[in-house]
């Protein structure tokens, strides 16, 4: 063991979502997905042996131990506490917004493994540090990687073949832009949103199989680097999911106002010969997709735009 280990991870947006568990425990999807990562947003992690306690500090400041989303923390570290290492300390700095439907957990608990793994000096191939990441959170799976990656749902109960790749595909035009409507904390979180959902919604059937349907048009539209149909199955994709959410009862709507007219505005672009396309996670936030040649007209829609270009950096 060494005296502190450190890991960072981008966080990543679903072109194709995971949305439901065949097993909450140890995080199993009931479909699999496909992601993109997004450079220079993300966690940078390092972690320490602590003797007493864990202690958990996120952009510079602890958290109360019993806050949620340390207890949580706590409960993963517990899958690696030995004689040695007992306790941890986590410092966390993130430059996303926390719990704004831009997938921080993601990009902490990719970044956390990452940095066990340098702790404890594991060496692990990466597809088995994103199966420790998906038990942390699912979609954290996929921040592993950069570029596209695929998080195979896997058939087996102890969960050994549900991690994540790389699909090493660049495409160098392709980017990103985020819509900021609210950054404040969502009121349910993916956990309780897919637990709802899975619990409570009959269209919720049609879910896994169209998901992994969309899963399959996508990987096939990324390596043949076919934007059009990319596009519109993601976002058909992120709508089908949000569709299941609304169809809860009691339902769950992530949007607002505002994301609702941010749709309608990409649909304008859309019918005015701009190719842009939106997807949408547990939150009012979206993100837009549409290649370089676009992303003049995209931004002069969207004064403050901030775009990322996963393959240009
Ligand atoms: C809508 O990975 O945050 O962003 O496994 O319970 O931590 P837990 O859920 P989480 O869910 C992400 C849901 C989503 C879609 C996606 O990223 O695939």
């Amino acid at each position: 063991t060494k005296a502190q280990g450190v890991g960072s991870a981008p966080v990543n947006i679903a072109l194709s979502k995971y949305w439901g568990k065949r097993d909450a425990v140890l995080n199993l999807p009931q479909n699999g997905s496909v992601s993109i990562s997004l450079p220079g947003l993300g966690s940078e992690t390092q972690l320490k042996p602590a003797v007493a306690q864990d202690s958990v500090w996120l952009n510079d400041q602890q958290l109360d131990a019993s806050a949620p989303f340390a207890k949580r923390l706590s409960e993963f570290l517990n899958l690696f506490r030995t004689a040695e290492v007992p306790f941890f300390e986590v410092v966390t700095q993130n430059s996303v917004p926390t719990a704004a439907g831009l997938a921080s957990s993601a990009s902490g608990y990719a970044a956390l493994v990452l940095a066990l793994d340098d702790l404890f000096d594991w060496q692990l191939p990466m597809t088995q540090l994103s199966l420790l990441a998906r038990m942390g959170s699912g979609s954290a799976s996929r921040s592993l990687y950069p570029g596209f990656a695929i998080w195979h749902a896997g058939q087996q109960g102890d969960g050994l073949d549900s991690f994540a790749e790389a699909l090493d595909a660049p495409w160098p035009e392709f980017c990103v832009g985020l819509v900021e409507i609210d950054v404040a904390e969502k009121p349910v979180g993916s956990t309780a949103g897919m637990q709802q959902t899975t619990a409570a919604c009959a269209l919720y059937q049609a879910w896994p199989a169209q998901a992994e349907r969309d899963k399959a048009v996508i990987i096939d539209a990324i390596r043949a680097q076919d934007f059009s149909r990319l596009g519109a199955t993601a976002e058909h994709n992120a709508l089908s999911m949000h569709a299941t959410m609304i169809a809860s009862w009691p339902p769950l709507l992530y949007w607002q106002a505002e994301s609702v007219i941010a749709m309608q505005q990409v649909w304008t672009l859309r019918q005015q010969g701009v190719e842009v396309y939106f997807t949408m996670d547990a939150g009012p936030n979206l993100k837009l997709l549409f290649l370089a040649a676009q992303k003049k007209a995209v931004s002069a829609a969207f004064p403050g735009l901030k775009v990322i270009e996963p393959f240009s950096s």
